[in-house]
This record gives C-alpha cells, structure tokens and sequence, in this order.
C-alpha cells in the first residue's frame, strides 16, 4: 500500500499524551457540596451515590476529603432548617451556607463559590419571589424585579461570609447587574460573579432536587430557564450578563448542549464554565451499577468531552473521583 498519510504513527502510547489536544485537570474541577441544616448526622443521597449531605458542623471535614483528592474549589448547597413564602433564610446571616462558608473559608484552604438562588429556600420550591396570583396561575410565576433585591441581598450575605466567588443561578433578568451593584456598595468589588447565563430548563436536573430538596411544589421552570431548542438565544443570554458584568459564563446542563458550550467559547473571552448535572451523573451511575458501562472511563471521556467542547471549569459530581484517578 502507498499510504502517505496513517495518522496510526502517532497513536502509539509513547506519543499519544505528546499530541493530545485536550486534557483534565483537578484544577479544572469544581465540586458541589450539600450542607444540610435540618440534620446532625451526614445522610447519603440515593440518587446521587458517592454524594452526601453533611450538617454544617461536617462541612469543614467534607471539604477537606475533596481537598485531599487535588480539587481545590467547591461550590456550596444549603438545606435550610425552616422554609417560607419569602426564602428569608437564604440571606440570613446565620444561615446554613453562610454558616458553612464561614467555617470552610476560616479553616481550609479551598476557594469557596456559593449558589445564590432562592429555590431551595422557598416553601414553593420556585426561584424566586412569587407574582400574587401566581398559584391560580400556570404560566406566570416569578415576580422578576421583585426577586432581584433579594438575589442582591443573599449574594452580600455570602461575601460577608466569606464566599470566594457568587453563582446566580436563578436565571432573573437583571441578576448579575443587581449583584454587581450591591456587592460594590458594600466594598466586595473583588468577589467575582460566575453567572449561570445559559441554564436550560431541563430534565437531567432531577437527582439534585431530591438532594437540595428544590423542586417546585407547583407549576415548572419554562417561564425563567431556556428551552432546550434554543442556541442563538444562549448567545444573546450570555451577552446579556457579560455586558451586567459576569467574570465567568456557565452553560448547564453540559453533556447534552456541547453545542451550547463551544458557541459560546467561539463568541466570548471570558472563562467559560459547564455544569455537569447531577442527572448526567446519576445516568453513568446507574449504568455502571449493573455492569454496563465502566464508570471511571466513560466519567473521564464525559469531561474530557466538555473541554473539548471549550469548557475551562467544569462542576461535576465526579470532581473527587476523577481528580483521584490524575493523581494516581
Ligand atoms: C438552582 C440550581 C439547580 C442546580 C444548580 N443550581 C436546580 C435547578 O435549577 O432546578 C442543578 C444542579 C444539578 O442538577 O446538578 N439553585
């Protein structure tokens, strides 16, 4: 055969890391972590094995066990003790995140991004603060510039903590502008805001509402997050937040909108960050228990995917596990 070209030359193991385009680092890896307020004793979650919610006195150990594998950063959940119309607890200065933060970042050395959102903390389960008819009814439910001030209170509230960076993940219009602004009056010009831009309304979300116990007591999220057809509209998303002064864009879910992930790479210079799902876990998961799939490679070849899509942080539940096997 007169082949000039076999791209095979270069696939023999001592050249194949040499030529790789892309590659994971703990670095790269952000990973979630639940405190849990309502409880003394940490508590697994089943649909979301190898993942715990802790008390908040655990929340300093926790967080060292994802230190010792060479992630660096996490991203906190709270589980509140009460729940109300308001969300009130969510920027409550003793607070289950508040709390945790305070601790985490007075103990450990790990950089700490919290989530400012409400739905956790709200007894209907929304993202916000709720128009007055919204019970009756279906399609509008979120008083949008009613929700800001208190997004702007809950992310001063974890700055004060002592929150490294803020996630709003609310998907309000106007969030990371309102942020921005309060974070500023109160001389937190230095705490980046890494705004969920593109969060999609999506079905792999399902796991991490029974682990933050967030989801909706009524009704759905298809009036604030985007519809999975969508892409322009992620790009004009995007803009918008830049343009209010977002630090880092996210695109979530991760694995299902690579897509997503690379025309926002192509279209901005900021940092651009994915959230793997916690249903995009709870999948490989699932498979892997019954023999079906080997977890460790198709989790490595999942985040290896969503760098390669242009992702330079990545959230994942597989943060831990991953960063153990490039440490190895
Ligand atoms: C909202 C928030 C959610 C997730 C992260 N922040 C839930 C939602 O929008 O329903 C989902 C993360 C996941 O599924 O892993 N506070």
């Amino acid at each position: 055969m007169d082949l000039r070209q076999r791209p095979r030359r270069l696939r023999r193991d001592d050249f194949r890391d040499l030529v790789s385009e892309t590659s994971l680092s703990p670095n790269d890896l952000i990973a979630p972590v639940f405190v849990d307020a309502t409880t003394d004793e940490r508590a697994p979650i089943p649909s979301m094995p190898g993942h715990e919610r802790v008390p908040v006195r655990e929340a300093v150990n926790r967080v060292e066990e994802v230190l010792e594998t060479g992630v660096e950063t996490i991203i906190l959940f709270g589980i509140p003790e009460s729940k109300d119309e308001n969300g009130s607890r969510a920027w409550a200065e003793n607070g289950v995140v508040q709390r945790a933060t305070r601790d985490i970042t007075r103990e450990t050395d790990a950089a700490v991004i919290t989530d400012v959102c409400m739905c956790e903390y709200t007894d209907h389960g929304h993202c916000g603060i709720l128009e007055d008819d919204a019970r009756e009814s279906p399609t509008l439910t979120v008083d949008n510039d009613a929700t800001l001030d208190r997004l702007a209170r809950i992310a001063v509230s974890h700055a004060e903590s002592g929150a490294d960076m803020v996630a709003p993940s609310s998907m309000t219009d106007g969030m990371v502008s309102a942020i921005r602004d309060a974070l500023d009056e109160h001389a937190y010009e230095d705490v980046p805001i890494m705004s969920y831009a593109v969060k999609y309304e999506s079905a792999f979300y399902g796991p991490f509402r029974d682990a933050a116990d967030g989801a909706p007591a009524f009704g759905d999220r298809r009036h604030y997050q985007m519809d999975p057809a969508n892409t322009r509209e992620a790009l004009h998303e995007a803009a918008i937040d830049a343009e209010q002064g977002a630090d880092v864009l996210m695109v979530k879910p991760a694995l299902a909108y690579l897509d997503v992930i690379s025309a926002v790479r192509e279209e901005f210079d900021h940092p651009v960050a994915a959230y793997n799902v916690s249903g995009e876990y709870a999948m490989l998961h699932a498979a892997a228990e019954k023999g079906w799939l080997d977890l460790d490679d198709v989790a490595h070849e999942s985040l290896l995917s969503i760098k390669r899509a242009g992702a330079d942080l990545i959230f994942t539940y597989f943060a831990e596990a991953i960063a153990s096997t490039l440490s190895e």
